[in-house]
């Protein structure tokens, strides 16, 4: 499909996933609003287009007419914006993953947007966390408004500016010891960033797509202890691991949610009761016509760095 001069709205542009997909939309042509809370964060961006193509707009995301003003001539909207976790009284689940969510896609259908593509997660529809519980309601709500959008629910998104694998790495830098929370039992399905925001593209380009979920998973399925091998190896440093039960990692993170960017919460344990990997009846990534990429070809690029004595010392 011929994407060239189309308009599209990126909500989360300024994101791990958002910025990528707005690159992908950019090698095609297509003129992206990338609505922000704060312009400012999303100049980076702009030397992925040509001049004019990638414009930051402004946009409150509690206030409707911004939302509208965002959406208002895109032929395409995607929806990036998530959160791990909650914080004071603004960083809700609720608003961010269901109420936001479910108001785009109302205003979506009232302008006439042609494809809305969400971003939701793996395991919504088993997990017992708020986290999935919102994200539900939040595919829910987007699905009544707009039955023509597209969700994607991708496992654990890995990639060279992931919070996952480098915040691990950035552990095991310091730490003697790395948790295995659950006995490490908990599987996941990595995802490779790129191949994420080529669903993206295909989501919105494939009619087949309207009013589907996708579940996006790459080739390697892992539980914890794997995880932190593979992260052992590209980094060159080897640590303890210790069991944690749930009950104790939960007492752990509540003592973590005092800080700015709580590296764990009780929420985030209670979903590591669920296995991340698709589920075998499910349409994936092979439907979208993407070949998913294996962790073991990207993970070394960006991993090298947490090497003792940098990404340039003998491995
Ligand atoms: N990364 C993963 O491993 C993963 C796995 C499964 C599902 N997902 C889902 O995929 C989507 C993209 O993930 P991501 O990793 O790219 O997310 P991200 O980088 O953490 O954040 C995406 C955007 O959310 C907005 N945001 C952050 N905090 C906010 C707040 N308190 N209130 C309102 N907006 C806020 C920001 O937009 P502005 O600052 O520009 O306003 C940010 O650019 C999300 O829906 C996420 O839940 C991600």
């Amino acid at each position: 499909m011929n994407m060239k001069n189309k308009i599209a709205t990126v909500f989360g542009g300024t994101g791990f996933v958002g910025r990528q997909v707005v690159r992908e939309l950019a090698a095609r042509g297509v003129i992206i609003k990338v609505a922000t809370r704060v312009p400012e964060r999303a100049y980076f961006l702009k030397p992925d287009g040509a001049v004019g193509q990638i414009v930051p707009v402004v946009c409150d995301y509690a206030d409707e007419k911004s939302l509208a003003a965002a959406i208002a001539g895109s032929d395409y909207v995607i929806n990036c914006i998530g959160v791990l976790f909650e914080k004071g009284k603004r960083q809700k689940f609720q608003k961010i993953h269901s109420d936001l969510p479910t108001a785009i896609a109302g205003l979506c259908a009232k302008a006439g947007v042609g494809r809305l593509v969400h971003f939701s997660a793996l395991g919504v529809d088993k997990g017992t966390s708020k986290y999935a519980k919102t994200k539900l309601e939040g595919e829910k709500g987007v699905l009544a408004n707009s039955p023509k959008a597209t969700i994607l629910r991708p496992s654990v998104i890995f990639g060279e500016d992931d919070s996952f694998f480098n915040m691990f790495a950035e552990m095991a830098r310091y730490a003697p010891a790395l948790p295995l929370i659950g006995g490490g039992k908990t599987k996941f399905q990595p995802v490779y960033v790129g191949d994420v925001a080529r669903a993206v593209l295909a989501a919105l380009e494939q009619p087949q797509a309207q009013g589907q979920i996708y579940e996006l998973g790459g080739p390697d399925v892992l539980n914890f202890k794997e995880i932190y091998e593979r992260l052992f190896r590209y980094t060159g440093r080897k640590r303890c691991l210790v069991s944690l039960p749930y009950g104790l990692a939960k007492v752990q993170a509540s003592f973590m949610s005092v800080l700015p960017q709580p590296p764990l919460t009780r929420d985030q344990v209670e979903s590591l009761k669920t296995d991340n990997v698709v589920s075998p009846t499910a349409q994936g990534l092979a439907d979208l016509g993407v070949l998913p990429t294996a962790l073991d070809v990207i993970l070394p690029t960006y991993l090298k760095s947490y090497r003792d004595g940098g990404r340039f010392a003998a491995q």
